[in-house]
């Protein structure tokens, strides 16, 4: 087994500020960030905050940034960097600090909050719901979601502009609204709720630009701007330019 000092600049502060901190750290075969963290806390740094759960990659409460990369600490190996490399950890920048890695990452369960649940169809009882393969399918990547907010806090709309905050959901959230709105058996059009239009006009769809940033951190690899975000752009527009679409949704209403 070889073992070796790794060097770690580690930001320590609270919501009043702070600093990064030099520290050099054993690191052993088959590591990742997580365990030199702990090591840290338990040699080192004792008082050092970082919020963990499951060590599995599963429960999306490691999130952080290492060397200004939104990642999970359990699921980041120590062999992805040279034993010379200075490795930074920092808390997510979108959110605000409770204390040295650990973020108040409320937002999210507000936006969370915002979105109206699937609406079950009139007269289907649960065991009777049916839906084809490609829509299950659909459904399940998305649910692969660990809430682990690492896409909200690469997203540029809202990384550097606090302000649209009370306006953009956020990719994990458009992308829920994206679910529910491909989803063959919500009822919500039939009970007056047209997610579409809410998507754009109450959870800032029109601010993605579709740069694909979300996409390229999500640790469970959900093609969030491909499959949900553009789609849901698409049935916008649908929705708005489409005579027909137009039409049928005027009918659907009168009836
Ligand atoms: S694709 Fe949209 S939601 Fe995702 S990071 Fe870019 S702007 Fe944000
Ligand atoms: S979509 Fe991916 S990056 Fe975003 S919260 Fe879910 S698991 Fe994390
Ligand atoms: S500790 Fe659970 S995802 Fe990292």
């Amino acid at each position: 087994m070889s073992t070796y000092l790794a060097h770690f600049k580690v930001w320590r502060g609270d919501p009043d500020g702070g600093a990064l901190q030099d520290y050099d750290v054993e690191v052993n075969d088959g590591e990742v960030v997580l365990d030199i963290i702990h090591r840290l806390q338990a040699t080192q740094a004792q008082d050092l905050a970082v919020r963990w759960n499951c060590k599995a990659g599963k429960c999306g409460s490691c999130s952080a940034e290492i060397n200004g990369r939104p990642r999970l600490l359990c699921m980041t190996r120590m062999s992805v960097f040279g034993r010379e490399d200075v490795i930074t950890v920092t808390p997510m920048r979108a959110f605000p600090v409770i204390r040295d890695l650990v973020t108040d990452v409320s937002f999210n369960y507000a936006k969370a909050r915002e979105i109206p649940a699937f609406v079950p169809p009139e007269g289907l009882k649960p065991g009777e719901y049916r839906m084809t393969q490609d829509d299950v399918e659909r459904s399940q990547e998305f649910r692969k979601c660990i809430e682990c907010f690492l896409c909200q806090d690469t997203c540029h709309v809202v990384r550097d502009h606090e302000e649209n905050k009370a306006a953009f959901a956020g990719p994990r959230f458009l992308m829920r609204i994206a679910e529910l709105d491909m989803h063959p058996l919500d009822a919500a059009a039939e009970a007056g709720l047209d997610r579409k239009v809410s998507a754009q006009d109450e959870h800032g769809l029109g601010y993605c630009n579709i740069t694909k940033c979300c996409t390229e951190v999500c640790p469970e690899h959900i093609k969030i701007t491909d499959n949900a975000l553009i789609p849901l752009k698409e049935r916008v527009v649908d929705r708005k330019y489409d005579p027909l679409v137009w039409l049928g949704a005027k009918i659907r209403r009168r009836a």
